[in-house]
Formats: C-alpha cells, structure tokens, sequence
C-alpha cells in the first residue's frame, strides 16, 4: 500500500506537467473525440488480445478523453503513427479510452496510473515495456525506430558516435574487443531489459569515442550523461551489478525541474525513488539563482547515498508543485523536504549561506515538521463540521463517532453527496456521539493513516478508534443506517479520561 500511496503522490505531481492522475477518473465529465480515417488503432477489452498478438510491435496509449495532456499528445501520435505504418518492421500504434468502463479492467492489469499511459508490447504482449520517449511526433518516431531495432547497435564510426551522444540524454556504450562472449552477452541482455529507458550501443575502439580514448581496451561498459562527471566507467559485467551500476550512474546529484521535458525522465525518476526529497524552488533566471544553486550542490554532493535525493525547480514551471505543496511564490527561494512517509519540512526564503545549515539541521533532527492546512475555522456551526489538516487528529481522537468526507472544491459528485450529508448531518444533530465532518483535500495535507485516491473518499472513525472507509451507497439513508450500526454509544469506558475535552470539543465544533 504505501508503494501505491507514492506512486498516486507522484503522479499527483507529475500530472501538472505530464500526465494526469488516475484518480481523476471519477470526474466523469468531457467530450468524446471522434476519429476517422486514422493511423492509430482503437483498441478495447473485446480486440485488445488479438491485436497484441497479430502484431509483433505494439504501442498502447491508455488515455482518458478528458485529459489535457493526451489532447495535446493525440495529433502527434497519429503523425507518428502514419509515418511509422510504412516503416519496416512493422509499428503499431494503438489507443484504449482507460476512461470507459469497458476497458478498465485492462486499466487495471496493465498498472496504468497517468493519463497518458504508454506502453510497448512485444512478443505477443511477453514482453512489456513502458514507453520512456518523447511526446512530440519526430520524437516518437525516432525513439520507436530504435525500440523495434536491435537493443543496442553497433557503431562504426566517430561521426556515428557524435551523432547519436547529445547533451540531452544518457547513453550506454559497450566497449568490446569483439562481440561475443559472457560480457558481451550480458551486456545486451541488460540493454533489452533496459532499453525503453536508456540508449545502448556498442563499439569495438574506444578511439571512436569523443575526446577518444584509446587507453581503454575493453571489455567496459562506459556511460555518457549530460549532467555531473558525464562519464562513467563500469568493469563488471555481472547483470544485476552492470544493472544497478546504471541506475546510480544514470540519477544526477541534483535533478533540474523545468520547462525542458528533456528532464521530464529525471523528475519522474526523482519523485519515484524511495529517498527523502529535498526540493529547492527558486527563479532561474533570478541573481541569487547561482549561488544557491551551487551551495545546494555543495550539499547535495555530500549527502549523496545518505538516502535524499536532491531536485531544483524553477519557479516558471512550479505552478502546479506550488499548489500541490501549498507554498506561496512570495516565500521563493525556497527549499522543501519531503520524506517517504509524507512528512515535510520547509524553509522560505533561503539565502545561500543558509542552505547548509538547514540541511544539516534537518539531518541531526533539529526541525519542526511543516503541514498544508487551511486555518482551524473560528465559527463552525453548519451541520457538517469543516475539519482542516490541524485539527483532524483532534477530531477524530476525540472520542466520538466522526464520518469525515475528503473532497475537492471541483469534483461534481461531492458536490451532489453535500446535501445529503447536511441531511445526515441533522438526523445526528440531537446525538452528541456523532460528528459529521468534511476536509477540503485540496488545501489540506491528509495524514498517512488515511487513503484517499479519488473525491470524494468517506472514512468513519468510531468512537472507540476503530478506523474505516466507507464504501456503501451514497443516499442518506444508507449512510444514516451505516452510522447507526457502526458507532460505539459513548466510549466513556475506553476513555473516561477524554470525556471533559470531548464536551469541549463538541462545543467548539
Ligand atoms: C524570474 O525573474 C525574472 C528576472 O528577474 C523575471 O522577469 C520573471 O518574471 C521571474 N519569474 C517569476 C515566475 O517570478
């Protein structure tokens, strides 16, 4: 469960520049496109098995119509998909709405959780990958020629290698003597495993390298990164090693965060890991952007393997985290740690010869965690109580029977369920054991100790702590007689010593 909580928080984030959370799904609003003499093939639950199995080469988007991000990437996966009809193997290119019902459970199966989901099937579906290339149609075309090739090609010249090694990505290449043999067979065996993720490509002289280097004999597996020491040697051609050695080598020191989706693979990577992250939000284009960014590094480079992972964002393109953190652009420069379990830490207004002290602050324990939460609400007397981040605890420790909504401010079906809780809300009105509770989900942190994947999510908390979601109809009168039957009568034998806050509370609320 808590892999699946990180995998939602990223996407969360992720949606705000690449793709857009599963979750939304229950926002069942949007327009159907329509599409005609296309190169793309529609796919769904009833043809989805055939179509994996006739073609060798499949790519699937897993789409939503209402998704920005798939509108945009829609006429550049058709253009690629006409040029790619005509290449040689064969290129499919496919789509499934993951949004109707009918093609859930392929949804499902396929872990699909962003709109837009790209995945690459070959071998009759035996082998699949997750598609890790560009979303512009030259992009994907030249990305896709390489996966349907070899899993790394030989290169044969320095023009070759020049070409192929840019300062936008990294590369892998294999230095062999001659290609054959255990090294050489692991080798490729890493580069299929790994080649949606990763460019591979062998050569037989180092001289064909830039700055070529004829010292190295090989067999070695160097990799060129456009970022940090930008090349990196490995000997051992053990394949879970030569594996690990390219996941450490291929993650920066500090991951950069903005407009150029060139970095998008690095951001993506950075949210998915497991470390603690530490964010530092600041104008790119700013005069203290230099200095910050190099005692940042400073840090960065020290604390490298302790378990943080270390990411610069520039405030152009951190709108969207900005609202997702609950941060103010006037606290900019900022720095922000979030560590595995949700826990946060903050700092505005960072001045460079801050930035180590903090960190360091923060790896002795010595900070105060931070929480998004709305104000605790002075008047709260409506029927269903406004609980925020600082207060939940409180409420639902409280002794007392709370049903507690999380929802947005957006979603239509909360919108439709707020009545009926104010209904239910009244029938409770005389019982001072229940409180009926809401949290704007959007403008609050939510603790661990609740899962709230999609709006609205209902959890009950009994009196004597017994906590549940609660997944029955949405009338009144199923939720009336769900409380009825799941509340504790006053759980003054657990807690007698609450009973004086309770009233308090009670009365507060
Ligand atoms: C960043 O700084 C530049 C130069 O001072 C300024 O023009 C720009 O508006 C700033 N961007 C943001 C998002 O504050």
């Amino acid at each position: 469960m808590a892999v699946k909580s990180r995998v939602w928080i990223s996407s969360i984030f992720l949606a705000l520049f690449v793709f857009s959370p599963v979750s939304s799904v229950r926002v069942e609003e949007g327009a159907e496109a329509k599409q005609e003499d296309s190169s793309v093939l529609t796919l769904d639950a009833s043809n989805f098995d055939e179509a994996i199995a006739k073609h060798p080469f499949v790519v699937v988007e897993f789409y939503a119509p209402w998704c920005g991000h798939c509108k945009n990437l829609a006429p550049e996966y058709e253009k690629a998909a006409s040029v790619l009809s005509k290449h040689d193997p064969p290129v499919v290119l496919a789509k499934v709405d993951a949004n109707d019902e009918v093609n859930r459970e392929l949804a499902t199966k396929y872990e699909v959780s962003g709109f837009p989901t790209l995945k690459i099937f070959r071998n009759e579906g035996k082998n699949i990958q997750e598609y890790k290339g560009p979303r512009d149609a030259d992009g994907i075309v030249e990305y896709l020629k390489k996966q349907v090739g070899p899993a790394s090609a030989e290169v044969k010249s320095s023009d070759d290698v020049a070409n192929l090694i840019n300062d936008k990505k990294v590369i892998i290449v294999g230095i062999f003597p001659e290609f054959s043999g255990q090294e050489f067979e692991n080798f490729m065996s890493v580069a299929d495993k790994l080649r949606s993720e990763y460019e591979f490509i062998h050569l037989s002289d180092a001289k064909l390298l830039p700055h070529g280097d004829s010292s190295v004999k090989g067999p070695v597996v160097r990799l060129l990164k456009p970022f940090d020491e930008l090349s990196v040697d490995s000997q051992d051609f053990n394949v879970e090693a030569l594996e690990n050695f390219i996941e450490v080598a291929s993650v920066p020191i500090i991951t950069t965060f903005n407009k150029d989706p060139a970095n998008h693979p690095f951001v993506i990577k950075f949210f998915n890991s497991d470390n603690s992250k530490a964010m530092l939000f600041v104008n790119f284009s700013s005069e203290q952007f230099d200095a910050l960014k190099s005692k940042y590094h400073e840090v960065a480079s020290a604390f490298k393997g302790k378990g943080i992972s270390f990411l610069i964002g520039d405030l152009d393109a951190s709108q969207g985290a900005f609202q997702y953190f609950g941060l103010k652009e006037d606290d900019a420069p900022l720095v922000l740690i979030q560590e595995h379990d949700g826990t946060k830490y903050f700092k505005p207004t960072v001045e460079p010869d801050q930035i180590v002290a903090w960190l360091n602050d923060y790896q002795e324990g010595r900070l105060k965690p931070f929480r998004k939460s709305e104000p605790i609400p002075e008047v709260n007397n409506e029927p269903v109580k406004v609980v925020v981040a600082d207060n939940l605890h409180d409420v639902v420790n409280s002794g007392k029977n709370v049903l507690l909504e999380f929802y947005a401010p957006w979603c239509g079906h909360c919108k439709k369920l707020a009545p009926i809780l104010d209904e239910v809300a009244v029938s409770f009105e005389k019982d001072t054991d229940v409180v009926i509770a809401k949290m704007d989900a959007t403008a609050n942190d939510i603790p661990g100790d609740f899962d709230v994947k999609g709006y609205p999510t209902i959890y009950f908390s009994s009196a004597s702590g017994k906590v549940m979601q609660y997944e029955g109809g949405r009338t009144a009168e199923d939720i009336i007689n769900y409380i009825t039957e799941n509340k504790d009568s006053a759980a003054s034998s657990e807690a007698p010593v609450q009973s004086e806050q309770e009233k308090e509370l009670k009365d507060e609320l």
